[in-house]
């Protein structure tokens, strides 16, 4: 990551600068409340970008129990990157590869195994990230999102 760039992880005074983070660079909005309960229950996988003083991206993350995405039997608890977005202007320096690694370390905190999330199939710049990363693609989610995209679940151990 560029050296001018510092994570740090979330503080609530964040809330309305990480939202205008998501509406400019995402479709999938949600209510402060839908934010702030994340950050509550999950601070420690909620991090946030600084270029210069200015927040540029952020993660947000929830812990599950569930089947593994890997095959094994019973259930296991995963971390669910529910969100992640760089601005224009921040992005190609390498942020949202540490913002995802920072989230992955914050979700052994919880004692996650796995990690995965939905990602548009045509979001190649998200797609190539989660493959640098490790992430393989699970299934796809046929129609999963509101305008009748497909997405991808891509997954990885932890
Ligand atoms: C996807 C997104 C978060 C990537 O953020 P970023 O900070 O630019 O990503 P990084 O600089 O950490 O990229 C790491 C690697 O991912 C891949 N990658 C990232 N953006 C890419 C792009 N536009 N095209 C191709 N590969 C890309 C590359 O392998 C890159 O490594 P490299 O720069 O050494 O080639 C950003 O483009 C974004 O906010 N997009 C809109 C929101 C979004 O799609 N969020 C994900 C939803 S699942």
């Amino acid at each position: 990551m560029h050296q001018s760039v510092k994570l740090r992880k979330f503080y609530p005074n964040d809330l309305q600068t990480v939202m205008q983070i998501n509406r400019i660079c995402l479709p999938e909005n949600y209510t402060d409340m839908f934010f702030m309960d994340l950050y509550r229950r999950f601070p420690e996988t909620y991090i946030v970008a600084e270029e210069e003083g200015k927040i540029t991206g952020y993660i947000m993350c929830r812990i599950e129990v569930g089947l593994s995405n890997f095959g094994f039997s019973g259930l296991i608890r995963k971390g669910h990157v529910v969100s992640i977005a760089v601005l224009p202007q921040g992005r190609r320096k390498g942020v949202a590869k540490a913002l995802m690694e920072w989230a992955m370390k914050g979700m052994l905190h919880y004692n996650a195994k796995q990690c995965y999330l939905e990602v548009r199939a045509t979001n190649h710049a998200g797609v190539s990230l989660y493959k640098k990363l490790g992430f393989e693609i699970s299934r796809t989610s046929h129609g999963y999102y509101s305008d009748g995209e497909d997405a991808y679940i891509m997954s990885k151990k932890l």
